[in-house]
Formats: structure tokens, sequence, C-alpha cells
């Protein structure tokens, strides 16, 4: 798709939670070299505002920044209220990443009550919150950034694990509700990823950096690329190849189209 078209889909705002480093500062640069203009949210304001001020004199568009914590409990709020009366076209849910690295009894409760609020509670509502918009505007795209580790449990990432399952199938239905109303969502699933946070967490742990960490300029770019054939894009496999899971992405968009006409029929008409 060229820049015209990705900006008539999904311009002219686009809004990305955690966006000041790693894949979100990727995909924030290559938003504005498509000329949208960006909204950029994360908790740090120094580097949110350095990298607003390197896209609107590198690229010229506009740039607005918001600091805000996505675990908080009116999130989605001061996300809309960051948006203001923008017309936001692109919504990515960016942050994610499981900052813990434990076992799920060696760590305080309230730490995994923030990785749900911010993976779960605040997804599902700015989801909620910026999709209906792009519905009555018959437009728009979304994205949430997931993890390999959504298709099955494992120790030491068991809270993430599951917050990013529920990442999963909450996007793979509203691909399947949206799609008829010209809103394309898309689970962008990353495996390893060269991002700072990952480093850090790896450093912390005192693990050696591997070889073959993914580029995040690449997986934003692929990111971006794939929103228009949702539902699930799994790094780093083609669409019909199922390696991080039993089924490939095509295997799930499928069977989601097999059983929808059917699923629908439990929906209240609004
Ligand atoms: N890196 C990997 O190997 C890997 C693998 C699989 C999936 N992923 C997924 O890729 C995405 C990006 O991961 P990442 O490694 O870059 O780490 P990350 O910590 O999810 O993302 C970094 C960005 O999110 C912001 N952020 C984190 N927590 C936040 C919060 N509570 N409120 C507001 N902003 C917050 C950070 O800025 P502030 O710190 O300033 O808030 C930063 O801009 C995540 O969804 C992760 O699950 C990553």
């Amino acid at each position: 798709m060229d820049d015209l078209e990705f900006n008539r889909r999904y311009g002219p705002w686009a809004l990305i939670a955690g966006a000041s480093e790693g894949t979100g500062a990727s995909f924030a640069r290559q938003l504005a070299a498509k000329g949208l203009n960006l909204i950029l949210v994360a908790r740090r304001e120094g580097p949110l505002d350095a990298l607003a001020e390197e896209l609107r004199a590198g690229s010229g568009v506009e740039c607005v920044t918001a600091s805000i914590d996505l675990a908080g409990d009116d999130a989605a709020q001061q996300l809309l209220a960051a948006a203001g009366g923008r017309e936001v076209g692109l919504l990515i849910l960016n942050a994610g990443a499981d900052p813990n690295g434990a076992m799920f009894l060696d760590n305080e409760v309230a730490n995994w009550d923030a990785l749900v609020m911010r993976n779960v509670m605040t997804t599902m509502r700015a989801l909620h919150a910026f999709a209906a918009p792009m519905r009555a505007r018959g437009r728009g795209g979304l994205i949430v950034v997931g993890s390999g580790a959504c298709y099955g449990g494992l120790p030491g990432i068991n809270v993430y694990a599951a917050t990013k399952a529920f990442d999963l199938v909450l996007s793979e239905a509203l691909w399947a509700e949206l799609e008829p109303h010209g809103v394309d969502v898309l689970s962008f699933v990353l495996g390893r990823t060269d991002t700072p946070a990952h480093r850090e967490l790896m450093e912390a742990r005192g693990m050696a950096i591997p070889d073959g960490l993914a580029d995040a300029d690449d997986v934003a770019r692929l990111g971006l690329e794939r929103l228009p054939h949702g539902p699930v894009c799994n790094w780093g496999e083609a669409d019909d190849e199922a390696i991080m899971s039993a089924s490939s992405a095509a295997d799930r968009r499928a069977r989601i189209r097999q059983i929808s006409a059917i699923a629908a029929s439990y929906a209240k008409k609004g």
C-alpha cells in the first residue's frame, strides 16, 4: 500500500501507547515518514519529548506527547484526553513487556495486578474507546502488540503469557466484528526482539544477549505491512506457517471466518 492510501485508511493521527523506545519508537518513526501525525504515550517524559522533537524536525508532522501510566485505573480515559478532538485513525498498543521475570508466587501480587491492568484492562478499554469512532467513520486500524508467550503457559512468564492470550483472543474477535466496517485489527505476535526493556531484563538476570534478536525497525515495518491482513501476524513466520503455535495465522483466520456466522447470532442486536 502506498503512503497516500495508508494515510487515507489510517490517518490523520496515530496514537502509540508505549512509544518512547524499541518497537514503539520504530513505529513512530515509520509512521512519521508516511506523513501521519502522532500522539506519543509512555511514562517518561524525557524520551518522549526527544522523539517528538526529532519527528517534527525530520518529517514535519505534528507530534504531541502524554506521560501516562498505562497500568493506572484511569489510563484509557487519559489516552482519550491526550487525543482530545484529534481524529485517531490508527491505535497501536505497544507497551506490554513483563518487567518482573519471576515465578508466580515469588512476586508481590501488586506487581501482577499492574501487569494485568496495563495489558488486559487498559488494552480492552482503549480498544473500546478508540474503535467506536473508527467504526462510525468506516475506516481505521488497531494494532495490539503481542508475544509468542500467548500460545501457552510457561514458568517465569505466567501472568504475562495469560495477558497476551487475552489480547490475542480479543483482537481476533474484534477483527471479525470490525472487518465489515472497514476497520483493520492486527494481533502482532513478536518473538525475542532487541529493545531496551528486553536487554534491561536480560542484563538484570545475568543472561547473555543472544544473537538473532529481531530488529525493532524490521518488526515495526512488518506490523504496518500486515495491518490489513489480520487477525494475526506471527513474527518470523509466513502466514501459513505454524512455528510458535499449533495453528498458523492463516488457519486461525479460516477458523474464525468459519464460525463467525454462528458466533454472531449470540450477539444482542443494538
Ligand atoms: N522485546 C521482546 O523481546 C519482546 C518479545 C515478545 C513480545 N514483545 C512485546 O513487544 C512490546 C514492546 O516490548 P518492549 O520490549 O519494547 O518493552 P515494553 O516495556 O513493553 O515497551 C516499552 C515502551 O512501553 C512504555 N511502557 C512500558 N510500560 C508502560 C506503562 N505502564 N505505562 C506507559 N508506558 C509504558 C515504555 O516507556 P516508559 O518506560 O517510559 O513508560 C516504552 O516506551 C510489548 O508488548 C511486549 O510484550 C517484546
